[in-house]
């Protein structure tokens, strides 16, 4: 069977592993070829997220406190998508854009952290695996319409309103 969870951390590597590229890059150009594909694809896995994972967090979730989980990855994704969204506003190799760049790292990985120790724990533990699987495939489905960035929503949410809208 598929299973949501480990999608969601395969997906976690690969971002940590993406943003580590970065210091490897020795011109704007290499630096554009790893943040171009990271930078759609950090936009997707939070939209995929608010898509697929936290509303079924916010009806199974039962081990923790899934609305406070909510809210806190509502909030650090609006703050990584605005940080995405001011590096492409500058040029590549920039001082500002390593700034934007390294402030979207920078929120990424203390979201990433917490995810992982608070939402998906919680998930794991209240869930079964049919629903795992349900949720894997509606995760596989939403990257397949939604191919390079296509159709994903970048827009500032307001926590509040999400949960409510989600319960
Ligand atoms: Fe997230």
């Amino acid at each position: 069977m598929a299973d949501i969870v480990e999608l969601i951390y395969a997906d976690h590597d690969w971002l940590r592993r993406q943003f580590f590229y970065l210091d490897y890059a020795t011109s704007d150009g290499e630096l554009k070829a790893v943040w171009d594909v990271l930078a759609t694809r950090v936009d997707t896995h939070a939209d995929a997220e608010e898509t697929v994972f936290y509303p079924a967090l916010l009806k199974k979730g039962q081990a923790g406190d899934p609305e406070d989980e909510t809210e806190d990855a509502i909030d650090d994704h609006n703050k990584i998508r605005n940080a995405v969204a001011e590096a492409g506003t500058h040029r590549v190799g920039s001082k500002v854009w390593f700034e934007a760049v390294g402030q979207a790292r920078t929120e990424n990985g203390k979201h990433l952290d917490e995810e992982e120790r608070e939402a998906l724990p919680d998930f794991i533990k209240s869930t079964t695996s049919e629903l795992r699987h349900q949720l894997a495939m509606q995760w596989l489905q939403f990257y397949a319409e939604h191919q390079a960035g296509a159709g994903v929503n970048t827009e500032d949410k307001d926590a509040a309103g999400y949960i409510e809208a989600n319960s």
